[in-house]
C-alpha cells in the first residue's frame, strides 16, 4: 500500500512514500540554519517555515519515485507530540490531501514512529548497497526494549507490539538530546549540539573530566520507583560549572579543552542511558533492544551497545534516526493495512499520546 507520510512536529519538514515497509522516497528539509542563530528551535519560525515548505516537500517525495498524487493510497501524519503550531501544518495538509483524493487518513504518534524506523527497508537494501534496511515489517520480534532517545523525550519501554508499549523508565527532567544541545550552547560548540559533540568527542579524552551520575534510587524521595529513570539536569549543571571554572578560576579559553569536555560529557550522558537500559534488560529478561530518535545516531552509544555481548541491538540507519517522514508512513501503513482510520476531526497535541507508564 503506497502511503504518504508527513512529519512536521519540530524543525524538520519531511515527507516520504513507503510501500510494503519499503522506502520509495524520503525527503527531509531541515530548518536548522534558520533556528541556529537562536541556538534552539523557535516555534513561530518553525510553523511558518512548515507552511511555506510543506507543498514542495510532498511534491518532491512523490516525484522522486515517479509517482503522482493519484498513486497514493493512504496518508499518515504525526499528530503528537511536538510543537503544536508545527504539528497543525502537517496534520491539516495530510487531511486535505486525503480528503481531496478520497483515500484513508491516519494520525500517528511521533515517538512510536521513531521506534518503527528500524523496521523499514530500502528497495536496494542488500549486502553491498551500504544501506541498512532492517527487519521485515511482517515478522515482528516481540517483546523488545525500545530505547527512545530524542531532543524532546527519552524513555526505555517494553514493546509487546506497537499497540502495547509500556514505558519502564523516562527522564525526570531534561531529555538526553536536550542535554547535548544545552551543553553545546553553553560552550558555543554549535547547534544542534548532538552531532557536534559526537564529532568533537572522537578525538577527546573521555576520562579528562569526572562528571556525576545521577543518584536515582529504586524508590525516590517522592515514593516512586525510579530504577530505570534518567536525569540530565545534574550532569548539565556540572558541565556548565566546569565552564565557569575555566573562565573564572583558571582564566583559560575553554575551547582548548573542548574535545575533552565533549568526550567526558558524552561518556557520562551515554552511561546514564545504559545504566537504566541494562537494568531493564536484566529485570525483564528481554535481550533485544530497538533504538530510535536523533540521539540513536550517537557513535558512543552505538559502540558501547555493540560491545555488550548479551544484547541484540537494532539501530535505524543514521538518516532514519532523526525526524523523517518514512517512519511516519511506515507506522501509518501498518495501521491502515489492518483497517484503522482517523477521523477528519483528529486534532494535534503537544503531549505524548501512545504510551502509558507502568512499573514492573
Ligand atoms: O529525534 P530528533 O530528530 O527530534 C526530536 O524528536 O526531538 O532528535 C533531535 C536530537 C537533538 O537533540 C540532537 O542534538 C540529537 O538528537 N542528536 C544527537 C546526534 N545527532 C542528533 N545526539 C547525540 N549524538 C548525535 N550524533
Ligand atoms: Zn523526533
Amino acid at each position: 500500500m503506497k502511503v504518504l507520510g508527513i512529519e512536521t512536529s519540530c524543525d524538520e519538514c519531511a515527507a516520504a512514500v513507503v510501500d510494503g515497509g519499503t522506502i520509495l522516497s524520503n525527503v527531509v528539509a531541515t530548518q536548522i540554519p534558520f533556528h541556529a542563530p537562536w541556538q534552539g528551535v523557535v516555534p513561530e519560525i518553525a510553523s511558518r517555515m512548515h507552511t511555506e515548505w510543506i507543498y514542495g516537500v510532498v511534491e518532491k517525495a512523490l516525484k522522486d519515485p515517479g509517482l503522482g498524487p493519484e498513486d497514493v493510497e493512504g496518508v499518515a501524519v504525526t499528530a503528537h507530540p511536538g510543537l503544536l503550531g508545527s504539528l497543525l501544518v502537517g496534520l491539516h495538509f495530510a487531511k486535505a490531501f486525503a480528503w481531496a483524493r478520497d483515500i484513508p487518513f491516519i494520525a500517528v504518534d511521533h515517538l512510536l514512529a521513531h521506534l518503527y524506523a528500524s523496521r523499514l527497508r530500502y528497495p536496494d537494501a542488500g549486502a553491498d548497497s551500504g544501506k541498512t534496511g532492517a527487519a521485515d515489517i511482517h515478522c515482528p520480534d516481540y517483546p523488545f526494549l525500545g530505547l527512545l532517545v530524542s531532543g524532546g523525550h527519552s524513555a526505555i519501554c517494553r514493546v509487546d507490539n506497537f499497540d502495547d508499549v509500556t514505558v519502564l523508565g523516562t527522564t525526570i527532567d531534561d531529555a538526553v538530546g536536550e542535554a547535548f544541545d544545552k551543553v553545546a550552547k553553553f560552550y558555543g560548540f554549535g547547534y544542534p549540539g548532538g552531532a557536534v559533540i559526537d564529532a568533537l568527542a572522537k578525538t577527546g579524552d573521555s576520562g579528562a573530566f569526572k562528571f556525576p551520575m545521577p543518584k536515582l534510587y529504586k524508590i525516590g524521595k517522592d515514593g516512586k520507583d525510579h530504577r530505570y529513570d534518567f536525569s540530565y539536569s545534574g550532569l548539565k549543571t556540572a558541565v556548565v560549572n566546569q565552564l565557569e571554572q575555566f573562565r573564572v578560576k583558571k582564566k583559560v579559553d575553554p575551547a582548548g579543552d573542548a574535545r575533552d569536555i565533549a568526550a567526558s560529557f558524552q561518556k557520562t550522558a551515554v552511561g546514564i542511558l545504559l545504566r537504566g537500559l541494562f537494568r531493564a534488560a536484566a529485570d525483564t529478561g528481554i535481550t533485544t533492544v530497538v533504538a530510535g530518535g536523533g540521539v540513536a545516531a550517537n557513535s558512543c552509544l552505538r559502540s558501547r551497545l555493540a560491545e555488550h555481548g548479551e544484547l541484540r541491538v537494532i539501530f535505524p540507519p543514521p538518516e532514519l534516526c532523526g525526524d523523517n517522514g518514512a517512519m511516519v508512513a511506515g507506522l501509518g501503513e501498518r495501521y491502515l493495512l489492518r483497517g484503522d482510520r482517523s477521523p477528519m476531526s483528529e486534532t494535534a497535541s503537544a503531549r505524548v499520546g501512545a504510551f502509558r507508564k507502568r512499573y514492573p
